[in-house]
């Protein structure tokens, strides 16, 4: 019969036997690496110190039943939340159990966070909705002047309700779809040169010239045309908004990717704009991630574009890149396999 404690060390969890006389019998190696080695001999009062895990293990030494608490521990590289389960032993004494359930809890974090924001966001323009109406309703009754500026606000603030729930649907369908590989072929080239198209009244406007080079051949890549269209799209429209007087938008074949280690689409999307801070550039895909909220939400911006767009790359099993210098300008590269890409690099 092999020996208890390889037994226990043998478990992927943190575990501790209290002996029928309230003393540590044994502590596996996890359970060391959290309450240290001299836990054993000693009171399980004195060796392990969580209130909430000794009211549990007291329930199951005198109560003789299992019992379970939850509780916070700050381990050496993190603070994570364990879960934890005394179950009492036919010959006395508890089998302590911890586990490990952070993960579950960030998850949750997660969740509650990103409801949050949608909250707020979609309860801005609302408010300035409401605001409005009551306004109209009231003192601007037969004001037509006023009556026409505010209703022209009220549109901007519509349109921003409408843009926000676009990218949260557009954003879900992405995230949902991410382990589906794509269906279809599509000329990237022709996607850019759409995507440009379609913005060049917006960078017109603000007074950003649009420079395109590469997009005379087809190039094409396994993918979903809406959704590459989508990637481009927001990326231009991103260096118009934060740009200065030119983007220019580059695609090249490439033989072989370092990094995907197959051959490749990459495209480029530079400005000459504000560029971006790095402290900032790690967290720009995260949802609702804006340097400057203000200026985005200024421009109409709803801080899911480049969370969509990384969805979209992950999901055509490409790659992004973001280089920038505050004051000079980003760019953004995009990294697509031009071939199938191996079981092995999915999921
Ligand atoms: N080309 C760029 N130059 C400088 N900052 C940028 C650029 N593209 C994106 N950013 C920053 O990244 C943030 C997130 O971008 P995005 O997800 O597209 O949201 P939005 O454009 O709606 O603000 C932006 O708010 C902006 O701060
Ligand atoms: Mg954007």
């Amino acid at each position: 019969m092999t020996d208890p404690s390889a037994l226990m060390a043998a478990v992927p969890m943190p575990l501790v036997l209290i002996g029928g006389d309230a003393r540590v019998v044994m502590a596996n190696p996890l359970a060391e690496e959290l309450f240290g080695s001299a836990a054993v001999g000693r009171h399980y009062i004195t060796a392990l110190r969580q209130p909430a895990l000794l009211d549990c293990i007291e329930t199951a030494l005198k109560q003789v039943k299992t019992a379970q608490a939850r509780f916070p521990l700050r381990g050496a590289l993190r603070e994570t939340i364990f879960l934890a389960n005394a179950a009492p032993l036919a010959g006395g004494g508890v089998l302590l159990s911890l586990d490990d359930v952070g993960h579950v809890h960030e998850a949750g974090q997660m969740r509650r966070d990103f409801v949050a924001n949608v909250s707020h966001e979609l309860r801005t323009p609302l408010t300035a909705l409401l605001g409005f109406i009551e306004t109209l309703r009231g003192p601007a009754r037969d004001d037509a002047a006023a009556r026409e500026r505010f209703l022209g606000i009220m549109a901007t603030e519509a349109g921003r309700m409408s843009r926000l729930i676009r990218d949260l649907l557009s954003l879900s369908r992405v995230e949902s779809e991410e382990r589906m590989r794509p269906q279809g072929r599509s000329d990237v080239a022709a996607l850019v040169t759409s995507a440009t198209m379609t913005l060049g009244p917006v960078a017109a406007e603000a007074g950003v010239t649009l420079h395109v080079s590469g997009a005379q051949d087809a190039l094409i890549v396994p993918g979903d045309a809406d959704q590459l269209l989508q990637i481009f799209a927001n990326l231009i429209e991103n260096a118009v908004k934060y740009g200065r007087t030119d983007v220019f938008i580059d695609i090249a074949r490439v033989e072989r990717d370092p990094v995907l280690r197959a051959p490749a689409v990459r495209i480029e999307v530079r400005d000459n704009g504000i560029g971006i801070d790095p402290l900032h550039v790690p967290r720009l895909t995260e949802r609702f991630y804006r340097v400057d909220s203000h200026r985005s939400r200024e421009m109409g911006g709803t801080g899911l574009g480049l969370a969509i767009v990384k969805h979209i790359i992950n999901r055509h099993r490409g790659r992004l890149r973001i280089e920038s210098t505050p004051g000079q300008g980003s760019r953004f590269i995009v990294v697509l396999p031009r071939g199938p890409v191996a079981d092995d690099s999915q999921g």
